[in-house]
């Protein structure tokens, strides 16, 4: 009896804090020339980050590359995702729109923004004449881990097994174990706007105190709290999803904006806090930051393992990759320090949850 378990090696969803980011969200262009050229770079982006990464491995770099659902089934046969679909925008007080979107690069690295630009450009040349860029946002870190509205953000993700908890799928889509969901949103605010509401607002608004970072105690709390209604529970737990924004902007124009990334195991989660934030919970009772932070673009991409990638070849075969055998547990994501895709392996991480 063959008692190896299978390693499948997930992309670095859970990836250190950085300091620099970037967010490159491209559309496959028409043709079937191009999905050969996108399939080729798959199997290839471990040999790219690798070379880029080498040039200081202290940076960090790291690199997700995540499917919408029309590209996913342009680009490959066989099993799809469970849950991967189009963003549902959404309808409320306020407007959550749905944008286009078939790839996501979701590059990081600690402190040196030269090494994402570097792997975003050579990215490019590759799929030079295959896909359209459609959106491109260079992320900053802003003092104390703020956004551009001044408060702290990320203080309550999930850290450790906590996070890959959150954000790696398990034996609920055993073809896709080690795999992620991830929804981004381009949020765009009136600053002048929101400068104007005394300070004591903007905490009711976030549910946090502005220069401590505490959390407001459950008596303070306004039911609208941007934290109330971005809690959420299933079965009576509170679930987590795991988020990594990064403010960004250009003060000649007076764009500022915070980037929404948000991981999870399943959409739903962060589905259900987005019609919360939107429509309200109950219906009437939003996210009050919306009537200062516009989304602009919205979308949603299936986060397949590095293994699936790797295995990808330029020519679709006749029969489509064979998925990863099903496994017990998510995989781990800690960026290897080699710079690689490789952050762990089901292997070591088997029996977590
Ligand atoms: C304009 C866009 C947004 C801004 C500026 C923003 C800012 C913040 C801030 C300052 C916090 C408190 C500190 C922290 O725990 O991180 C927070 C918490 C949180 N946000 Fe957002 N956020 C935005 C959009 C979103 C969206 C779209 C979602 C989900 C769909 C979301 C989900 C959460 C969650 C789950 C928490 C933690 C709540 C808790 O457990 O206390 N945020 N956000």
């Amino acid at each position: 009896m063959d008692l190896s378990v299978p390693s499948v090696i997930s992309q670095p969803v859970v990836a250190a804090l950085t300091r620099s980011a970037m967010f490159l969200v491209v559309t496959i262009n028409p043709g079937s020339g191009p999905e050969e050229t996108v399939r080729g770079l798959c199997a290839d982006l471990s040999a790219l980050l690798r070379a880029v990464g080498f040039r200081d491995l202290e940076g960090n770099l790291s690199c997700v590359m995540a499917f919408g659902s029309v590209a996913w089934d342009r680009l490959f046969d066989g099993p799809r995702p469970k849950e991967l679909h189009p963003f549902r925008e959404i309808r409320g007080v306020h407007h959550a729109v749905s944008t286009p979107g078939d790839i996501l690069f979701h590059i990081r690295a600690t402190k040196r923004m030269d090494l994402c630009f570097e792997l975003a450009r050579q990215i490019m040349l590759r799929l030079d004449g295959a896909v359209t860029a459609i959106d491109e946002v260079h992320g900053f870190n802003y003092f104390d881990d703020r956004d551009l509205i001044g408060f702290v953000d990320g203080t309550e993700n999930p850290a450790g097994p906590d996070a890959l908890k959150a954000a790696i799928i398990g034996d609920e889509d055993a073809d896709f174990a080690g795999g992620s969901y991830v929804i981004v949103q381009k949020y765009l605010h009136d600053l002048a706007g929101w400068e104007k509401v005394p300070v004591e607002q903007q905490e009711n608004i976030v549910g946090r105190y502005k220069l401590s970072d505490i959390e407001q105690a459950d008596t303070v709390k306004k039911p609208y709290a941007h934290n109330v209604l971005t809690s959420i529970t299933e079965d009576g737990e509170p679930v987590d999803i795991l988020r990594d924004n990064m403010p960004f902007g250009k003060v000649g124009t007076a764009e500022f904006g915070t980037y929404f990334i948000g991981y999870c195991r399943t959409p739903r989660r962060i589905e259900r806090m987005l019609e919360n934030m939107f429509i309200g919970s109950p219906p009437g009772n939003y996210d009050r930051l919306l009537d200062f932070s516009r989304a602009v673009t919205g979308s949603l991409f299936f986060v397949p393992t590095a293994s699936f990638l790797d295995a990808v070849t330029a020519e679709k075969p006749e029969a489509e990759l064979t998925a990863p055998e099903p496994v017990p547990a998510p995989a781990p994501s800690r960026p290897s320090g080699d710079g690689s895709l490789g952050i762990g392996s089901l292997k070591e991480e088997a029996g977590h949850e």
